[in-house]
Parts: C-alpha cells; sequence; structure tokens
C-alpha cells in the first residue's frame, strides 16, 4: 500500500465552537433565538464542554493530535454591555492552558457565528458601533489570552454568518433588507482588520509573533447547469461575491462586486498573517428570473446536485478534488494555509474515514502543487449542536451520548489518529488518490 507523508511539525488537531458544545450560552443571541422556537431544537447542554473541557482534551490528545481549534463565547464575557464577567475570561485561561498541557496546540476563534443578546438586540452587525464593541471584546480576550495563544481566528466564516443570520434568517437576528446585508459585509471586514491590529498589538513581546486570520468558508462553486450560460455566469459572480471580493478587503484592502459597488477598505489590507480555510464541498449556482442579486437570496445555492458523484447526509456535495482546487486558489494569496474545517456526516463511519483520506490526499496533492498549507483541523472533535440543524447531523471523530454525555472514539477518529500520530496517510484499497472521483 502506498502512503502519503506529511512535513515534520504538521498541525493535526480538531475544531469545535463555543455555542455547540460548552452548553447553557444563556447569554448568546442564539439561545434567545433557540428559547423563542425559531429552531427546531435547543442546544441545552450540548455535549457539556463548559465543564468536561478536560476529559475531551485528554481524549484529543490520545488521539495524537497535537492542535485543537474552540471558539470563546463573547456573550459569556460581557452578558450586558460594559459589564465584564472575569469568572468567564478566567475560564478560558483555565481551558487554553489545559490545552497547553496536553500539548495541543490551541487555536482560537473571536467570534464564530453568536453574538451577546444585548448586541443582536440592538442592531448587531447592521450597526456601525458592533466595530468598537467587538474590538472592547477583542482586547480583553487578547490581554488575557495573548501569552498563551499563537494562532488566533477573528471571525469564523464571515460570509457564512452573513448569509445565516441576515440574508436566509436561519438564526438571528433574520432577514434584513440589502442595504443591510452590505453594511454588516463592511462591519465584519473592519470589525476583522481591527481585532488583527489588537491581537498584534497586545501580544507579548518575547517569543513568536501571533498568526491572525478569518476562517473563510472557501467552497467551489460551479453552475448546475455547465451549458447555460447564465447559470455560469451566475456561478462567477457568487464566487466573486462569497470569496474574492472578501479575501481581496482582507489582503488588498478593496472590495469589490459587480452590481453592488467597490469600496475602499485600507486598513484591512494585509491583515491575514495566513489564511484558515474551512472546506466542505462544492456548491451549485442556478440563475433564475427571481435570482436577487445579493448573497444567498440570489442565486440558488443549493449545497448539491443530482448528479453529485458523492453527497454527505447534510445533501453537501463530497468532493475531493474540488478540496485541491480550493487550496490552489487560497495558495495564490501567497500566504501559510491552515484548514480550520473539514468534515462529514455520513451514513456510516467507513464512509466518513473514506472522506477524511480522499480529502487529506487531495490536500497532499495540493502541497505537492506549492500550497503552504501547516495544519488540517477536522470538524468536529465531538459530535454537537449543529445549528438550525440541532443534534440530528453527528460529525464528530467521538460520538457523543447526548442523554448521558458518553463519548466514544469512532472508528475514524482511530484510524485519523495513526495520522496525527505518524503525519503519515496509508493510502488503503478505495482510498482516494487526490485525482478525479
Ligand atoms: C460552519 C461552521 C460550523 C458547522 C460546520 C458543519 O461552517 O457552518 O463553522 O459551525 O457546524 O461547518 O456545518
Amino acid at each position: 500500500m502506498s502512503s502519503l507523508e506529511f512535513p515534520p511539525g504538521f498541525l493535526w488537531g480538531a475544531a469545535t465552537s463555543a455555542h455547540q458544545v460548552e452548553g447553557n450560552n444563556v447569554h448568546s443571541d442564539w439561545w434567545a433565538w433557540e428559547q423563542a422556537g425559531r429552531v427546531k431544537e435547543r442546544s441545552g447542554l450540548a455535549c457539556d464542554q463548559y465543564r468536561r473541557f478536560a476529559d475531551d482534551f485528554d481524549v484529543a490528545a490520545s488521539l495524537g493530535h497535537n492542535a485543537h481549534r474552540l471558539s470563546v463565547e463573547w456573550s459569556r464575557l460581557e452578558p450586558k454591555e460594559g459589564e465584564w464577567n472575569d469568572e468567564a475570561l478566567a475560564h478560558y485561561v483555565e481551558v487554553v492552558q489545559a490545552l497547553r498541557q496536553r500539548r495541543l496546540e490551541p487555536i482560537v476563534t473571536l467570534h464564530h457565528f453568536t453574538s451577546p443578546q444585548w448586541l443582536t438586540q440592538d442592531g448587531g452587525w447592521v450597526q456601525a458601533r458592533v466595530v468598537e464593541r467587538f474590538a472592547r471584546y477583542a482586547e480583553r480576550v487578547a490581554k488575557a489570552l495573548g501569552p498563551l495563544v499563537r494562532y488566533w481566528i477573528t471571525i469564523n466564516e464571515p460570509m457564512v454568518f452573513l448569509k445565516m443570520h441576515y440574508v436566509t434568517g436561519e438564526g438571528p437576528p433574520g432577514r434584513v433588507g440589502d442595504r443591510e446585508v452590505l453594511r454588516v459585509i463592511e462591519h465584519l471586514i473592519r470589525a476583522h482588520a481591527l481585532g488583527f491590529r489588537i491581537l498584534h498589538d497586545a501580544a507579548p513581546r518575547e517569543g513568536p509573533p501571533p498568526q491572525v486570520s478569518i476562517a473563510k468558508n472557501l467552497p467551489v462553486f460551479v453552475p448546475c447547469r455547465r451549458w447555460y450560460v447564465p447559470d455560469g455566469l451566475a456561478a462567477r459572480w457568487t464566487d466573486t461575491l462569497f470569496n474574492q471580493a472578501f479575501l481581496d478587503a482582507v489582503t488588498q484592502g478593496r472590495w469589490s462586486v459587480p452590481g453592488l459597488g467597490t469600496w475602499k477598505l485600507p486598513e484591512a489590507r494585509a491583515t491575514l498573517d495566513f489564511l484558515g480555510v474551512n472546506f466542505y464541498g462544492r456548491q451549485f449556482i442556478r440563475w433564475s428570473l427571481s435570482s436577487r442579486r445579493l448573497p444567498g437570496g440570489g442565486c440558488d445555492l443549493s449545497h448539491h446536485r443530482r448528479d453529485a458523484p458523492e453527497q454527505t447526509l447534510m445533501g453537501w456535495d463530497a468532493c475531493p478534488e474540488a478540496f485541491w482546487q480550493t487550496l490552489r486558489r487560497a495558495s495564490r494569496l501567497g500566504l501559510p494555509i491552515l484548514v480550520t474545517e473539514s468534515g462529514a456526516w455520513m451514513a456510516d463511519d467507513a464512509a466518513r474515514w473514506r472522506y477524511i483520506a480522499r480529502y487529506l490526499a487531495a490536500m497532499r496533492r495540493a502541497m505537492d502543487d506549492g500550497a503552504r498549507v501547516f495544519g488540517y483541523l477536522y470538524w468536529s472533535l465531538l459530535d454537537n449542536f449543529e445549528w438550525a440543524r440541532g443534534f440530528g447531523p453527528r460529525f464528530g471523530l467521538v460520538e457523543v451520548d447526548y442523554g448521558t454525555q458518553q463519548r466514544r472514539v469512532r472508528d475514524s477518529g482511530r484510524r485519523y489518529a495513526d495520522v496525527c500520530r505518524t503525519s503519515r496517510l496509508t493510502m488503503g484499497s478505495g482510498a482516494y488518490s487526490g485525482k478525479s472521483v
């Protein structure tokens, strides 16, 4: 059997987010959204990781991980505007110390979809004052965790956050008008840029400098009907809006989308030390007369197509070759790349492992093509609360019994552990070679 080697020092681990695993996140806007019955399931105790983090990190370390991504929950730190909960901040210091004690490199996300209830009730990310509010929060976290954390994600999937919370309304506060959507995009860029500077300015003078990025969901947009020109044009336009414009903003300080406008944002220029890439699959675009020219509402952003070679149980396309394409595209920015999320909910665990192996092979292929990937974080360590989809979807390397909170490592978690320990992927029969499926 052939094997694929990854470089020494490569970061291997998994990712989670506070609201999805911690439990009782009562001051967040998602908690209020759930209590109002806006989603089918409430997050409740989730995986109870606010209390069980040390045990879960023991499991991650036992599986050969050397890195772990998590998020800090803003609403725990600032449950009311201007009222700071120092105990909650001390909790996250303890959490990051627990990672360090287990030789797990922390990758810390400041904003992973949830915001404090008071913020969302007061205009949320539509109001320009969110930038300064986010900066105050970032300063507190940077000061407390800066000595312990090198890798930072300011905002997780800004364009998915926009789409879910301000366009489709799957999350709080719900749909807003087109003009407000554009203001949210601008405020996300400005908040990231200010967070980048704050994290750098607060970093200890000694030791390696902080490495700050976003976690950019970077799907490959393809036309549903390759023969139909409007679908192709819509796919390219959606890629500009969803991917390229945001990447241009945080690298060149300029946001531009045909038909929507061009902004100069000089303070956002060169605010990536690396690029965090979240990747799941392709997204298929179908132009229709009812298309609106804004994210999500404009095109039929369906995650799957009837003839997709393979889909996950989320109905998402599974396509290692698209992962290879995305990493090659990302490498054109000339920055190191960290895969901050990639994972699947599959019909069985063998299919999950095959998915992981094929994506790792595609990642190795992109590295052979020059992509400077320095780590891979599987989504997710644990089964967890999948937002509007509730607890049905199960992405975890570790299965969670939500009734007992017992954890059970899946076979895919053990197979991935072999890769983490050796930095080598042994290509068994049927595994993906990284080329087209
Ligand atoms: C996202 C988020 C995660 C999801 C994961 C699976 O990409 O939507 O970062 O919170 O749970 O991607 O959908």
